[in-house]
Formats: C-alpha cells, sequence, structure tokens
C-alpha cells in the first residue's frame, strides 16, 4: 500500500510485506564499490528514460518502539522507459545508511520503490540539435544506461558521444558491457533501428589506475586532447546538446566550461542546451 492508497481500498487486497514492495530479479556486483541490480516495475509507473525515482529498505527497528521508517534515497533509473523490468546502478558505503544494507539484497528480496519518477536529464529539456553529449563520472552513468537504451535518443541525433571518467579500470565495467551489448542485442536493434549504435562514440577515462587513457575528462577537453581522441569539434550551441551527471564538483566544472562554450542550462520548463543532475549518494 501506498500513502495515496484510498481508505475504501477492497479489504481482501494482498497487502505486500513493505509498502511501495518490488522484487529483486537480478544482481550484479562489479567491484567491492559498485553493483547493479533489476526488479519488478509498478505495473503504474511510467517515467522517461534518464529519471530518478526514490528506492530503498525498511529502516531498523526503533530501539524502543520497535517501529521501522523507510531507508530512501534518489536512484537514476537505470532501464529505458520500454523495459518491463527496473534497474539501478549503485554505490556501496560501507558505512552508508541504505547502500551499507542495499548492497546485499539477493534476488527474492524486495526493495522499496516509490512510483513518482522526476528529474531533469531528459529529452523534453533540451532544444534540438544535431550531436548528444553524456558526461558522467563514477554512478552517475546510470541515467544514461537508460538513455543509451532509449530509441529517441537517436531519432533525435546523428551521434551519441558518451564520457566517462572513473578512479579505477574496474568501475568502467557497467557501461562498457551495457555499451557492448547494444550491438548484440537483436530486440534493441529492432526496436530502435538496425546498426543504431554506431551512432555511439564511447570515450572511458581513468584517474587513478593505468587504462588506455587516463585523465580527468574536463581537463582532457580543457587542453583540448579529448576532442582531437573523438575527431570532433569542441562544443557550440548551435549542433551540441549535453546531459551531465556526476559527482559536484565534477558537474560545476563542466557547467562553467559550458558556459564558456556559450551554452544555456535547460530545464522541463524551458528546454536549452545542457541540463545536469547530481548523481547521487548515500
Ligand atoms: P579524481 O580521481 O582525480 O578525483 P568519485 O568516485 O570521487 O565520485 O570520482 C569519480 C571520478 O570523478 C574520479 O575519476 C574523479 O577523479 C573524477 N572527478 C572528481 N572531481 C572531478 C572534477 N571536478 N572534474 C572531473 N572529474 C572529476
Amino acid at each position: 500500500m501506498t500513502e495515496m492508497t484510498p481508505v475504501t481500498q477492497e479489504k481482501t487486497k494482498a497487502v505486500p510485506a513493505l509498502p511501495d514492495a518490488q522484487t529483486v530479479t537480478d544482481v550484479k556486483h562489479y567491484t567491492d564499490r559498485l553493483f547493479s541490480f533489476r526488479c519488478t516495475r509498478p505495473a503504474s509507473l511510467r517515467f522517461r528514460s534518464g529519471e530518478f525515482v526514490m528506492i530503498g529498505l525498511m529502516g531498523d527497528p526503533h530501539p524502543e518502539t520497535g517501529k521501522q521508517k523507510p531507508l530512501l534515497r534518489a536512484y537514476s533509473i537505470a532501464s529505458p522507459s520500454w523495459d518491463e523490468e527496473m534497474e539501478f546502478y549503485s554505490i556501496k558505503v560501507p558505512d552508508g545508511p541504505l547502500t551499507s544494507k542495499l548492497q546485499h539484497i539477493k534476488v527474492g528480496d524486495e526493495v522499496i520503490l516509490r512510483p513518482k519518477p522526476v528529474g531533469t536529464l531528459v529529452h523534453d529539456a533540451l532544444l534540438p540539435g544535431q550531436r548528444l553529449w553524456f558526461f558522467a563520472t563514477g554512478t552517475g552513468f546510470a541515467p544514461f544506461a537508460s538513455l543509451l537504451r532509449e530509441p529517441q535518443t537517436y531519432e533525435d541525433y546523428d551521434e551519441v558521444i558518451i564520457t566517462h571518467t572513473c578512479r579505477e579500470v574496474g568501475e568502467l565495467t557497467y557501461g562498457r558491457d551495457l555499451i557492448e551489448s547494444l550491438k548484440q542485442d537483436e530486440l534493441l536493434n529492432d526496436v530502435i533501428g538496425d546498426g543504431f549504435w554506431k551512432k555511439i562514440k564511447y570515450y572511458p577515462t581513468t584517474t587513478r589506475e593505468e587504462s588506455p587513457k587516463m585523465g580527468r575528462i574536463t581537463d582532457l577537453m580543457k587542453s583540448g586532447e579529448a576532442f582531437a581522441d573523438l575527431g570532433v569539434e569542441p562544443l557550440n550551441a548551435e549542433t551540441d546538446r549535453a546531459m551531465i551527471c556526476g559527482n559536484l564538483a565534477f558537474n560545476l566544472e563542466l557547467k562553467e566550461m559550458f558556459e564558456g562554450y556559450g551554452l544555456e542550462e535547460g530545464a522541463n520548463s524551458k528546454p536549452a542546451h545542457y541540463v545536469v543532475e547530481k548523481a547521487f549518494l548515500d
């Protein structure tokens, strides 16, 4: 039952063990800091690829009253709007109130999912353009995992460039595997258009472990190296649109760079050239 459930609801209806409960259908661990999971989707939930919802678990019982309260955090939905299940990509913080517990979920367990999607990393918040950039650090890749599987991304743009900066190589696995899987996915090639994935340029970088491309994406753009590697011109307001999702310092630094390129920040109510969302950490 949700807070919204009318009091006149039929008494015979099954009551789930948790409010807004969904059942975990798959869990994958990537590193000791990162994992993803899938769960059932509420039948009534409609969302736009790139949005987030509140998800969580029941907290520990209050030591005196024994009452339990839901422990919820904002999580970008990593699955596309058409997927019959929901997917999430999460950090594991050892002493984080939610993720210290959430990292132990198994198939068949229940999670709480409040079916009220919101967010700015949506196509509606951008003006039409030719090239779409996704800029992510760490788990900030999640909304782009959704948008990379969204047909509109390829209908609206000629080119899709995704940059992902992580500390270590293993932290790139979720994104790399997802992009690789797009090529073989018959359903996606059918739904989105055969060979749609050829529009994607993937630019992964690491900062604390050796990899083919090292450095923060912001520095690599400032030096011009990223544009040279990708074989594209720097961003401009006429052709380029961008979505940013990473840690706060990253978001702020990129915003400042974009304003320098002459790009304006958009919103659902006023579409423009780029949009920003914080990667939500526990
Ligand atoms: P660095 O290792 O140089 O701090 P985190 O896990 O702390 O959220 O960081 C994820 C990635 O984002 C790391 O590779 C980190 O690089 C990078 N990062 C942190 N701040 C910025 C920033 N202001 N601009 C670009 N990348 C950043």
